[in-house]
């Protein structure tokens, strides 16, 4: 294994042989496997043959310390030198886990009463929905249980959780979503506005939509609302004006569950700590994971308030337990590492970094809206942005099939060194909140030199 880990192209043998890898054409990766990333060092990563890659999405918009952080790795050694495993089934603890309880509930942006923890998003959003299928049948409402998300959200792929994501293709083939799993438009002014149509009119049409299919279905069937308070995977697609704002009291309304996925905006992704306090949401339960630990080691929180804990102490109580959890749920190593990010967040006053490198950074992704003929819509907050790609932009359309143009430039940008993510034809970014300045310059640069050769390529024919 040591020779075999030295020769990138055995490696890249060795996975299509033996990998099948997620959100990848597996008849494609027989094809010569995937890229191997070898180590990383602050915001780059190096592949096997030694390349190295600016990763501009931090991993899976995950990796906020950056791939080097020495005080996260000791945190793990330390703790797992004192305790590396225990579980919290049937009333067992551990400190690590009371310790990132507290500061967790401490911190969220509205009154919180418990954590209750998980390994990844996915798990923490299915968690999520059993508590409030479990809570409706604690208050004797046993027809609340459809749930409420959006298209092109994305909440994961388990199986409810996928039932939650509005994306079509994690949907096709695997008999998803679940029935009860109702999906509402996606609140991208860019693409689903309506000519002539206000920022704030399109938020009122929205709202006026969700209320209508509320009623449609009975108020009394729908559980609960899931949404990201910015959508990552679905297209980095910040909310209009005055969404937030009137969609919530008809959520209050009719006794409807608000469930933030901060899965990717939270720890200071969007700006504030939490992407509930950058849109003045306050949600009943929030689903936290990935910059929670970096994403050094898995580990997800579902926070939940009173009004959602209360009936389902309850009915644990009337039946003997709540009958569900994980094996490594809240694993002390995971937890100890959480709480060194929280650590780190704090001493070195991380927020303050993120909102003065923000401005930059969306400085620069908003300059290549103006500068650059394909950039239809250049949009994002804090440290997360995107830009889609358009060669009409009047017409907001491509020339050639959704895709092609993005996944071209993004070929191009990987050349060049830089990692970002697509999707259909939108470039995003969401660097490790270390990022700093100059960085962030080595990132729009080189986008800038991708876009004008598109460009220039388009003009001459090349591109095709
Ligand atoms: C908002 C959101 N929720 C949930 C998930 C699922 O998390 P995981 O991949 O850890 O299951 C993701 C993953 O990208 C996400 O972006």
């Amino acid at each position: 294994m040591e020779k075999i880990s030295n020769d990138a192209d055995t490696l890249e043998m060795l996975d299509a042989r033996y990998l099948m890898h997620p959100f990848t054409d597996a008849r494609a990766n027989l094809q010569g496997g995937s890229m191997v990333i070898d180590r990383g060092e602050g915001i780059f990563v190096y592949d096997s043959s030694g390349k190295k890659y600016l990763e501009a999405v931090a991993g899976l918009w995950s990796v906020g310390l950056g791939f080097s952080e020495r005080r996260l790795i000791d945190a793990a050694v330390r703790q797992m030198e004192k305790l590396p495993y225990y579980h919290t089934f049937t009333k067992k603890s551990h400190a690590p886990q009371i310790e990132l309880a507290a500061r967790l509930i401490e911190m969220a942006p509205v009154p919180m009463s418990k954590a209750f923890f998980t390994n990844s998003g996915s798990e923490a959003n299915d968690t999520a929905i059993k508590m409030i299928w479990y809570r409706s049948n604690a208050m004797g409402e046993e027809k609340r249980k459809k749930i409420i998300s959006r298209k092109r959200g994305y909440h994961g792929i388990t199986i409810a959780a996928a039932s939650l994501t509005g994306i079509s293709v994690d949907h096709q083939s695997f008999d998803l979503p679940l029935p009860g799993f109702l999906h509402v438009t996606a609140p991208h002014y860019y693409r689903e506005g309506q000519e002539g149509e206000s920022e704030d009119a399109f938020s009122t049409r929205l709202v006026n939509e969700i209320e209508a299919l509320i009623l449609a279905e009975g108020p009394e069937t729908v559980a609960a609302f899931f949404a990201e308070p910015v959508m990552g995977a679905g297209g980095v697609i910040v909310p209009p004006d005055g969404y937030w704002e009137k969609l919530q009291p008809i959520l209050k309304k009719y006794g409807i569950i608000l469930v933030a996925d901060e899965v990717i905006c939270g720890f200071g992704r969007t700006g504030c700590m939490f992407g509930s306090q950058t849109f003045g949401i306050e949600p009943d339960m929030m689903i936290l994971s990935k910059q929670l630990s970096s994403s050094y080691l898995p580990i997800s929180a579902i926070l939940m308030n009173d009004m959602v804990f209360e009936p389902i102490a309850d009915e644990s109580h009337a039946i003997g337990a709540f009958a569900h959890g994980f094996t490594n749920g809240g694993n002390p190593t995971a937890a100890a590492v959480a709480i060194e990010v929280l650590n780190i967040m704090e001493e070195r006053d991380l927020m303050a970094h993120i909102k003065d490198v923000s401005i930059h950074f969306q400085a620069r992704l908003r300059a290549l809206g103006m500068s650059s003929t394909l950039v239809g819509e250049a949009r994002g907050v804090g440290l997360i942005g995107a830009l889609e790609l358009v060669t009409d932009k009047v017409a907001r359309s491509s020339a050639w099939p959704v895709g092609q143009l993005a996944g071209y430039a993004f070929n191009l940008l990987e050349n060049k060194g830089v990692i970002a993510r697509v999707m259909g034809d939108t470039l995003a970014f969401s660097p490790p909140l270390i990022i700093t300045r100059e960085q962030v310059d080595m990132i729009f640069d080189r986008v800038e030199q991708v876009l004008v050769q598109v460009e220039n390529e388009i003009r001459s024919g090349k591109f095709q």
